[in-house]
């Protein structure tokens, strides 16, 4: 039995990872370590409950000791840990410094001294910046150049895990992947957000003129790429992850409004996020040529969030009337 630590794995895209690695790969131990925050939510691992290859601990990343006395024997490591939201970024960034740099760093140390067999760093194609219409899309070797302080924070963790590839040969993998959809994700992201709103009747705030081009990758179909990279990435190397389902704000409000059977009228504009990225786009042709391809269309990945969010109430429910959500959508839309 191999011993794989995953971080963030209370989380959307870390819950989802957890659950495909115990179902494909009966070889493995998890040890899921998260600090959950308002984000982490041990609701989405009630289908693991009673799974002995399941452990879960309550830490931070950045906990120097903790994180080194997790690391004895454990082969691989898999870092979702982060502070997620960019719009909380502009808020302020303490925490996704310390989250995403430092804890990074913190984890990379430990997992150095301890000689795991590969490390993993989840990171984003955010650290790309902004393109404009028509640029061609980014390829692993395109400049860096984040331009808010979650793409900053998370470029730090990024290129710290470069750095202990190129300057203590430790076997790194890195990803960068588009905007994921799917079960679990907590309802301040858009996609998330807009379902939820559109149930209950309420408006959907539509930032700027809903111009900015997103890729919609299927969280699974993540999975199914860090899974690959994992065991058959190159060290040292970086994976482009998207899904070639771009679709600008307007467009892709419509579109969850017409699977929900509602008015576009539920549509608001308001004030733009500021710094707002205008599009992102990915070549993803190296992770394709390892052997991966994305399972889900944009209809498909909307259409099978929708229907989760429809079935999950109870989960989605919770999260909004909690007195954490209220307070952050009030500071975030009431006088948007
Ligand atoms: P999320 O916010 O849903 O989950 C993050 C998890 O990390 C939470 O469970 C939280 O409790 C935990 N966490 C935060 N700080 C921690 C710390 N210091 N120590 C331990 N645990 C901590 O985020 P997500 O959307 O699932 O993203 C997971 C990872 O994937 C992040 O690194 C993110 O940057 C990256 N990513 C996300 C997307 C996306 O579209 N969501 C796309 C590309 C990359
Ligand atoms: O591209 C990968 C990134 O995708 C990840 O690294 C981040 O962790 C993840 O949060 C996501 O970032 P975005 O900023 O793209 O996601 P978000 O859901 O916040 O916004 C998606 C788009 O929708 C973006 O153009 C802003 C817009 N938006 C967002 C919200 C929350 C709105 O128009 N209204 C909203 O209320």
């Amino acid at each position: 039995m191999q011993t794989i630590v995953i971080t963030g794995g209370a989380g959307f895209i870390g819950s989802n990872f957890v659950l495909h690695i115990l179902a494909k790969h009966p070889e493995y131990r998890v040890l899921n370590l998260d600090k959950l925050t308002y984000a982490g939510n041990l609701d989405n691992l009630q289908a693991i409950a009673d799974n002995p290859r399941h452990t879960f601990v309550r830490g931070d990343i950045a906990n120097p000791e903790l994180v080194d006395h997790l690391m004895k024997g454990v082969d691989l490591v898999v870092n979702f840990a982060a502070e997620s939201h960019v719009d909380r970024s502009i808020m302020g960034a303490q925490e996704f410094m310390q989250a995403n740099a430092l804890g990074a760093y913190t984890l990379l140390d430990a997992a150095r001294r301890h000689q795991i067999k590969r490390f993993l760093q989840v990171s984003t194609d955010e650290v790309y910046g902004s393109l404009a219409p028509g640029e061609a899309p980014w390829t692993e070797v395109s400049p860096l150049a984040p331009r808010n302080p979650y793409s900053v924070s998370k470029t730090a963790g990024d290129l710290m895990a470069r750095s202990f590839f190129v300057t203590y040969g430790m076997p790194v993998l890195i990803t960068r992947a588009s905007n994921n959809i799917g079960p679990c994700q907590y309802p301040e992201k858009r996609v998330p957000l807009f379902v939820t709103n559109a149930i209950d009747n309420l408006p959907l705030p539509v930032y700027g003129k809903g111009t900015a081009v997103r890729d919609h990758l299927f969280v699974s179909d993540h999975c199914e790429a860090l899974d690959l990279v994992l065991h058959q990435g190159q060290p040292g190397e970086v994976y482009n992850v998207g899904a070639d389902n771009d679709a600008d704000g307007e467009e892709l409000t419509k579109q969850i409004l017409d699977l929900l059977g509602k008015p576009h009228s539920l549509i608001e504009y308001v004030k733009d996020r500021p710094g707002h990225d205008l599009r992102y786009a990915l070549d993803c042709s190296k992770l394709r040529a390892l052997g991966w391809q994305p399972r889900c269309d944009l209809k498909t990945a909307l259409a099978q969030t929708v229907d989760w969010y429809r079935a999950n109430e109870p989960w989605w429910r919770k999260i909004k009337e909690s007195w954490e959500f209220r307070a952050y959508y009030e500071k975030q839309y009431k006088k948007r």
